[in-house]
């Protein structure tokens, strides 16, 4: 499974990339507007940090708008994926992007049949979002689960992008779900490793260690 990070910050994109197992990034304009600056320069500063996908969403609602705004995010970086909601308008947009060679990543999706409709249009990557469905208390996990039996049966090539996630747990069940990505706030990437008994077990190791090398006449190995 891929993992990106969903933030268009760049410190943490830099702290994320240091660790060696971030494959792409997703924003959206809740994300972007967070951040100084104009758009196009963050997408740039993006793609010289982590070498992968770069989502970039478009703010247009209608068609001739949005395929307009893909081109030109596209235009920005090659590593650029251009997000479009899955609308009405939306799914012609996909359709024209994806016909002319533009990686599509479709966003705010909140059904199987809308999953369907956007790889029957072509798209790159399908964005499911868990957490807003779990805050609705629906399964948000059942809906990925779905998406990639469907996805299976058809041979669809969309790759299933699990957004949205809260929480590590949530990681652990889109992999045991399929989940080609997982796209994670910074803090849930950051809570992956923590572990209480890693912590515990290693002061003990290290505890142990010190007293055997105590015991010794030699100059201790200092750890
Ligand atoms: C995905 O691409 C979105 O940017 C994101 O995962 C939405 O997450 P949220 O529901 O926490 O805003």
């Amino acid at each position: 499974m891929k993992f990106f990070i969903d933030t268009a910050n760049l410190d943490e994109i830099r702290e994320a990339q240091a660790m060696g197992v971030l494959d792409g990034v997703t924003t959206n304009p809740s994300l972007m507007s967070q951040e100084e600056g104009e758009f196009e320069d963050i997408i740039r500063a993006i793609c010289g940090i982590v070498d992968g996908p770069v989502s970039a969403e478009v703010v247009s609602t209608d068609t001739e708008g949005m395929i307009a705004e893909a081109r030109r995010n596209a235009a920005i970086h090659e590593q650029v994926v251009v997000k479009i909601p899955i609308t009405p308008d939306g799914l012609k947009a996909i359709k024209a992007c994806s016909d002319d060679g533009i990686r599509v990543n479709v966003t705010l999706c909140f059904s199987a049949n809308q999953a369907l409709m956007a790889a029957k249009a072509g798209a790159t990557y399908i964005s499911p979002f868990i957490g807003r469905l779990d805050d609705l208390g629906q399964d948000g996990m059942e809906l990925i689960q779905t998406i990639r039996q469907i996805y299976d049966n058809y041979g669809f090539e969309t790759q299933v992008l699990a957004a949205s996630l809260r929480s590590p747990k949530h990681v652990v069940e889109c992999a045991l779900a399929g989940a080609d990505v997982a796209t994670l706030p910074p803090d849930v990437l950051g809570k992956l490793l923590a572990h209480p008994l890693t912590d515990i077990g290693l002061e003990r190791f290290l505890n142990d260690w010190r007293a055997w090398q105590a015991t010794k006449n030699s100059d201790p190995v200092v750890v």
